[in-house]
């Protein structure tokens, strides 16, 4: 399956995001399971952009956030909503862009690389939130308004596909 994986390095994020977008839908074409997809949307944007981590945490309890899928170095196990990153972006249902780690109080640090992240929650079917997709890079700065938009479309598959 290596040929199927994108390489989306170079190309500009609208158009990046368009063709992961198609590819996605592609590959998951008739599949109505969300863990598959989580493991193959980490993975396919894992890869195509050349990220440090990028996985989805599950909300698994009102209060609690666990690992899913993810691609990268071992990610922390659990975070409560309302703590880090992650449970910044679950407690408010808003995407969370971190410029500087460093400069975001609270945040989760699992691996000392990290300078910037994004975290965009994955609303499900029923409209409750599922999970969030956390992408971490070891760049300051590395994500904008056009990753947040590229992937908020591409989160909606949860939503709305199957
Ligand atoms: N950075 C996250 C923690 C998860 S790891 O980076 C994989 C946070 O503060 O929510």
């Amino acid at each position: 399956m290596a040929e199927q994986m994108l390489d989306l390095r170079g190309i500009a994020k609208p158009d990046a995001y368009h063709q992961l977008d198609e590819h996605v839908r592609v590959l998951l074409e008739g599949i109505d399971d969300d863990i598959a997809a989580m493991a193959t949307m980490s993975a396919l944007i894992h890869h195509a952009f050349g990220h440090l981590w990028t996985g989805f945490y599950r909300v698994v309890a009102p209060d609690m956030l666990r690992v899913g899928p993810y691609q990268g170095t071992l990610g922390c196990l659990e975070i409560p909503i309302g703590r880090g990153v992650c449970g910044t972006a679950a407690a408010e249902r808003r995407s969370v862009i971190v410029n500087d780690v460093r400069e975001f109080p609270g945040h989760i640090t699992c691996d000392a690389r990290s300078r910037s992240e994004i975290v965009v929650p994955v609303p499900g079917r029923s409209g409750a939130l599922i999970a969030v997709l956390d992408i971490d890079s070891d760049q300051v700065a590395a994500f904008d308004d056009e990753d947040q938009h590229g992937l908020e479309h591409l989160m909606r598959w949860f939503s709305t596909a199957g």
